[in-house]
Formats: C-alpha cells, sequence, structure tokens
C-alpha cells in the first residue's frame, strides 16, 4: 500500500474527501474481490468473517456517503455473501423433493385411494393385490445430501430450494453418524440423503451451555440443528451434538435394490444410522397401526418427530407414479395433531413487553407435552382469560405445536377446586414504579404508562435492540443486558456504542474475561453501520415490526430525512387535537402526517402512535444520542420494471415453505415488484399459503383475496 493509501486506510469515513472516497472505495472493492476468491474458489480464506464484515461494512459506508461510487461493479451491488450465503452452491444431480401432508384419516384414504388407481392404471395391479408401503418416523430436522464416489464421502450439501443447496462438506464431516468411507459394496457414485437432527436432551444441555457463555440459545431442536449446520466455522459444529438418520437416495449408479426396504438394509451396512423404528406396512389396517403406535412412542422417543412417512416400497411402482410439482405421487407424510396434556395452573403472572404491554403468562406445574417440559405458557390478554375462564388452581390443558409458544386452551370442569376466585387484571404495572394501566381504546391490549421510565420496558427495548432482526449483536443476551442495566452500564441504546470505554470495568465482572470483551466489543463495532429498516425497527416505535419497518425505510430513504419527517408530523398532530378519522383526512391535518397515513401498511392509528412516540422529548433526545453513535445507510431504492410481474402487489407469506426459507420467498417477491407485509387486510393482493397455516389463510378467504399453495407461487415466481 502507498503512504498516501495507507493515510486514508486510517480515515473514518465521515473524514474522507470524495477523492479521498475514492481511493479508498477501489482498494476496498479490490480486497474484497481477493477474499472471495479466497473464500469461494479456494476455500482458503484469509481473513476471518469478522474482518472480513467489517472491510463491506467500510465500503458500504463509503458508498452511503457519497452515493456517487455505487457502480455495478462494486462488491455491494452483487449478491452480499452475508454469512447466509456465504456457502458455495451445490446443484443436486436429482432435485430434492418435499412430501404432501396428510392430516385426518380421510386424506390418508385419499392417498391410498390415488396409489390404487394409479398403479392399476399404470401397472397389471390386482384389484385385491397389496401396496406394500415402507412406513417411517417423520425425523422433525432439516435434509441433507451426501455425495459418495467409490464409497468415499466428497460433497454434502443442504437442500436449498430443491435444485440447488449450500456446500457444507466441512461441518458434515464433523457429524459422527456421517461415515468418511462407505463400508462393503457400494455404487460407483451415490446421493445419501437424510435427516440431520438434534436429541431434545442434547438440545437442552446445548442450550444451557450456550446461555452460560453468552451465546445465542435456540428455541428448538430443528433449529438448533439448522444454526449449528450452517456454521461458518467447522469447529463450532464439531462442537455440536448433531446426528444423522438415513432415509432416502438422489442420484445413485449402478443401484442394485429393488425396494426401498432392501435399500434401508444396504444403508445399515455400508455404516449408516436407519431409524431403528421403520416397517413394511401390507395393508392399510397395518399402516394406522403403525400410525398409532407411534404417536403413542413420541413423547418417549430422544428427539422430535412430527409426524410419520410412507413410502411406497417397490421402486419400479414409485417410478410409474411420478411426481406431481415437488413432491412424490408415491410418499405421503401423516402428520401428528399438536400435543397436549394437563397440568395445574399455579398462577397467573404478569409480563410487560417492551412496549409496555401486559401480557398474562400461565404458570404452570412443569408437564411433559409430547416429550418437552412446559412450565409457561401464553394466556395472550385480558379478553383471553375472560373467555377461558381459567384461574388459579384450575387444572388445565396446554398444548404445544412445532415451534409456537404453549398455549392454555381451557380448563377442566370437573377438576376446578371448590374456592377459586375469577382473574382481576392487575390496575399497576408489576415494575417497581407500579405505574398505572391503561387499556387502549378499542384494543384488547393493556399498557403500563411508565413509558421510557418504566425499567422492566427499558429493559425488554435494550433485549428487543440487540434481537436478531434489529442490530443482531452476538454475545449481548437477555440476563447480560439485565445485569448491565441494573449496575447502570446500559440505560440507553447508545451506551451499547460507548461500552467499549467501559472495557476494563466489564473485564472484572463474573463471567468476563479478556477475550469475551474483546468479542463483544467487535460485535458492537460490527454493527455502528446499519441499514436504516433495522434502525427503524430495532428503536422500538409501538405497532411497527420488521415489515413495516421495511416499507418506512423504502418510503424515507434516509435517516435524517426520515426523523425530521417524523417530528414534523408529530408537531401536525399535536395542533389538531381530534382524533382524525379517515386517511382522507389526514392531509388536512399537515402534508408530514398526511403523508406518513398514506404509507403502506400504516393507516391513522399506527401514524398517531408513531406521533405520540416522536411527540415526546425524551424519546426524540435517546435516538438523536443513539444517532451520534451510527452510521446509517441510505436504502438502495428499488427500481421496479414496469412489466415486474408482482409490480404494486401486496403479498403476504404463511404457513411453512418447503422449498425456500420465508426469508428468500419475501426477497424474490419484492424482485418481481411485489411489496411483502405480515398482516391479511383487504389491501393484501396475494396471500402465498405454506403447510399448517391458520388464520391469515383464514383471513384471506374471508375478505376474498387471491391465494396460492406453494407449489403455484414457485412456478410464478420461476
Ligand atoms: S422422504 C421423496 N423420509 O420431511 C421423499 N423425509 O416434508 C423425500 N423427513 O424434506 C423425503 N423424515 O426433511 C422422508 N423418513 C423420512 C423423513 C423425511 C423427515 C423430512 C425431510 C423432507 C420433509 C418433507
Amino acid at each position: 500500500m502507498s503512504r498516501a493509501a495507507k493515510v486514508v486506510a486510517a480515515l473514518s469515513v465521515d473524514e474522507m474527501t470524495e477523492r479521498q472516497g475514492r481511493a479508498e472505495h477501489k482498494r476496498l472493492s479490490e480486497e474484497i474481490a481477493h477474499h472471495d476468491k479466497l473464500y469461494h474458489e479456494q476455500d482458503s480464506p484469509e481473513i476471518s468473517d469478522a474482518d472480513y464484515d467489517k472491510l463491506r461494512q467500510r465500503l458500504k459506508a463509503i458508498e452511503a456517503r457519497f452515493p456517487q461510487l455505487v457502480d455495478m461493479l462494486s462488491p455491494t451491488q452483487r449478491v452480499a455473501p452475508t454469512p447466509t450465503t456465504a456457502f458455495a452452491k451445490v446443484r443436486h444431480a436429482r432435485p430434492m423433493l418435499s412430501l404432501d401432508n396428510a392430516f385426518s384419516d380421510e386424506e390418508l384414504q385419499g392417498f391410498f385411494d390415488r396409489l390404487r388407481r394409479g398403479l392399476e392404471r399404470e401397472t397389471d395391479l390386482k384389484p385385491d393385490a397389496e401396496i406394500a408401503l415402507a412406513c417411517e418416523p417423520k425425523i422433525d430436522g432439516l435434509s441433507i445430501s451426501l455425495r459418495y464416489e467409490d464409497g468415499v464421502f466428497v460433497v454434502g450439501a443442504t437442500r436449498g430450494d430443491g435444485t440447488t443447496g449450500e456446500d457444507v462438506t466441512a461441518n458434515l464431516r464433523t457429524v459422527k453418524d456421517i461415515p468418511h468411507k462407505l463400508k462393503g459394496k457400494v455404487p460407483k457414485t451415490i446421493d445419501v440423503r437424510g435427516e440431520i437432527y438434534m436429541e431434545r436432551k442434547a438440545f437442552q444441555q446445548m442450550n444451557e451451555r450456550q446461555e452460560g457463555a453468552g451465546e445465542k440459545t435456540f428455541a428448538n431442536p430443528r433449529n438448533a440443528a439448522a444454526g449449528s449446520l450452517r456454521q461458518l466455522d467447522p469447529d463450532i459444529t464439531a462442537t455440536r451434538p448433531l446426528r444423522f438418520f438415513a432415509y432416502a437416495w438422489g442420484e445413485a449408479e449402478p443401484r442394485s435394490w429393488k425396494t426401498h426396504s432392501e435399500y434401508l438394509k444396504l444403508l445399515k451396512e455400508w455404516g449408516f444410522k436407519v431409524n431403528p423404528l421403520s416397517r413394511l406396512c401390507r395393508t392399510p389396517a397395518e399402516v394406522r397401526e403403525f400410525y398409532r403406535k407411534m404417536s403413542v412412542e413420541r413423547p418417549s422417543l430422544p428427539y422430535d418427530i412430527d409426524g410419520v412417512v410412507y413410502k411406497v416400497d417397490r421402486i419400479d411402482w414409485q417410478e410409474r407414479l411420478g411426481f406431481v410439482s415437488r413432491a412424490p405421487r408415491w410418499a405421503i407424510a401423516h402428520k401428528f395433531p399438536a400435543e397436549q396434556a394437563r397440568t395445574r395452573l399455579r398462577d397467573i403472572l404478569i409480563s410487560v413487553g417492551r412496549t409496555g404491554a401486559l401480557t398474562p403468562v400461565a404458570d404452570l406445574e412443569p408437564v411433559n407435552v409430547g416429550g418437552v417440559m412446559v412450565g409457561r405458557a401464553t394466556l395472550h390478554n385480558a379478553d383471553e382469560i375472560e373467555r377461558l375462564d381459567v384461574r388459579k388452581g384450575d387444572m388445565v390443558i396446554v398444548q404445544r405445536a412445532g415451534d409456537v409458544i404453549p398455549q392454555v386452551l381451557g380448563y377442566v370442569p370437573e377438576e376446578r377446586p371448590k374456592r377459586t376466585h375469577k382473574f382481576q387484571f392487575p390496575t399497576h404495572c408489576p415494575c417497581p414504579l407500579k405505574t398505572k394501566v391503561q387499556s387502549e381504546e378499542g384494543g384488547v391490549v393493556r399498557r403500563c404508562t411508565g413509558g421510557l421510565e418504566c425499567p422492566f420496558q427499558q429493559v425488554e427495548r435494550m433485549r428487543h435492540f440487540v434481537s436478531r432482526n434489529c442490530f443482531d449483536i452476538e454475545g449481548l443476551g437477555g440476563t447480560h443486558i439485565e445485569n448491565f442495566w441494573r449496575d447502570g452500564l446500559l440505560k440507553v441504546p447508545g451506551d451499547i456504542f460507548r461500552l467499549r470505554q467501559r472495557e476494563d470495568e466489564i473485564k472484572k465482572r463474573e463471567g468476563w474475561g479478556d477475550l469475551s470483551v474483546r468479542n463483544l466489543i467487535a460485535a458492537i463495532e460490527a454493527r455502528r453501520t446499519i441499514s436504516l429498516d433495522r434502525f427503524i425497527n430495532a428503536i422500538g416505535i409501538p405497532l411497527i415490526g420488521e415489515a413495516t419497518a421495511k416499507i418506512l425505510a423504502q418510503e424515507y430513504g434516509d435517516a435524517d430525512g426520515w426523523l425530521a419527517e417524523m417530528l414534523q408530523a408529530a408537531r401536525e398532530r399535536k395542533k389538531t387535537p381530534d382524533a382524525v378519522k379517515k386517511e382522507k383526512a389526514a392531509a388536512e391535518v399537515g402534508p408530514s402526517y398526511g403523508r406518513l397515513c398514506n404509507v403502506e401498511q400504516i393507516g391513522v392509528t399506527t401514524a398517531d402512535a408513531m406521533c405520540a412516540f416522536f411527540g415526546e422529548g425524551h424519546t426524540v433526545a435517546i435516538i438523536r444520542d443513539l444517532l451520534k453513535e451510527l452510521t446509517v445507510q441510505p436504502v438502495e431504492r428499488r427500481v421496479v420494471a414496469a412489466d415486474a410481474k408482482l409490480k404494486d402487489k401486496i403479498v403476504v407469506f404463511t404457513g411453512e415453505l418447503s422449498a425456500m426459507t420465508r426469508d428468500a420467498a419475501k426477497a424474490r417477491a419484492e424482485e418481481l415488484g411485489a411489496k411483502v407485509t405480515d398482516s391479511v387486510s383487504k389491501k393484501t393482493s396475494l396471500v402465498v399459503v405454506g403447510e399448517n397455516a391458520g388464520s391469515k389463510a383464514r383471513k384471506a378467504a374471508e375478505l376474498g383475496i387471491e391465494t396460492m399453495t406453494e407449489a403455484e407461487w414457485l412456478k410464478l415466481a420461476g
């Protein structure tokens, strides 16, 4: 590096002249390209991911200050190899399919009928001949494909979109259930497929370790397995208790087996783990019995299963039956209903959220619900308690389904103790200030009126601030925030970015050392540059979540302009004391208020809540203090082609998608010109309905909004 270049490299971005910015932009672009090559093409990075991110962040900050420097060749204009795309892509030799679901016995019967009709048409199957089905537990993990050449493990990939996955070979080599070399006689090439998962107990222990170390914890074993597999550092994956069951294949040359059950036997001979509960069933009655047995055994299994899978055993028949969109006609997943259990309601507690909303929480006698111990469940709000009429001491029914927070469904009347009392919602916040609780007009929510003064809210806000979709500061967990807050290290968000001045103090605290403090400070520094939408989401404006924050960022473009507009809207609103009933009248209140009300997803109610927030001098001071510490990147405005397929459409995704992640689906919809929102309203144009969708799909049907299945969406999205 020349001397001049060294001088520029040492400058902070706001000190640079445009010429210096241009030089530094060029230098950084070249350096990033160099590291991209090492990482993606040679698999031998020279610098840590954190250092790499720093280079990219500096580049982005320069572009934010000098937008004229952005050109097509800038690394920021290419898909960013952020941790989620940092893995090389692998095209599957054969697509990785998903399964259709059956939730009821009728749906299962439908599958049996379709099989019989299909096979009678396609083969010489006699009307009363048996169709043997291989039956297996459906492991709740994530599917992967392992390529073996001459019996040696060469590449392992995630499912990705079914056609292309991510190369996670190095990580998979650390999984002890995955053989590096196969035993016995094996095909020349084969993709062995199956499920990566984590046992429940190992998951709990791992979460405890993570929590203790101030690291991220996971909501359930499946998320933990996915997160562990997608680590950039295989040494970290190696410490995670990942397991693998094999159950399928992709390409196999030559293929010697004629049935699925023969294949399972071979897998075992080659050295794989195959689920020991798998059975071959010859009649629908046997299949139903298998399902019943598995539902009974489910709670005592060491891992989560969410159903069972039935597969036509004969492979020639599988081939005759073929596929519809992305699922085979010859297999189905028979899902289990949500798990329930009964237990005593010890008490009803009140938790205070970041916006002061008081949520009643059931404090339960811990009970095993489908293998997971549940001690807390949500009771949503005062109306829900009223509706359920659950009381302290009741025997209640608790339900848990997949990822969702356990719920109380109701109480058992015969087991209600003698003297019980209807629950009285508290009139004062449980926080030390004991401020009054207010019912929101029209809404079911009750809120603490302490606002920013309420210590419970302060801690919750800070937790929200550092969370994944906001500033995403790793190593600053909920317990740390509470402790730092109590001891005065953190009072307002800006304090987070001033923690580096208190390194010595933190090092002296219990549980902290040189390394962990250094890592924490590095994690914080890495987030000093932040996108406008994350910033808006992070500051915790009432009623504004991730999706609306994105829309606001798109509308207002940069932090200063946005804040000025919010303050102006708040001033305009203050001058008009009456309630504004209609969006149409909003413009009369003032131009900034009118503009805000017209933003997608924001009506007068949300706008008023925002104006109340920005009308508080104290709040604005906190935001200004924070902004001093940050570089908020302006939005790269999306240019939507006039003929974009979803131009001006408002799209909602609901339920589980199987071929792509929710984020990927959203990103694709946005590319096609759509706005993606989280809730269904009259304005919604399209709802994409995945598996196990609930109220949003119902609402779409009620409002007569167009819906489509995931398969239809994939077709549309290309
Ligand atoms: S077979 C062509 N068998 O379920 C059939 N899948 O909902 C390919 N899964 O993506 C899948 N246990 O991640 C199969 N015994 C099992 C399974 C199983 C879990 C998962 C797998 C798949 C998803 C489909």
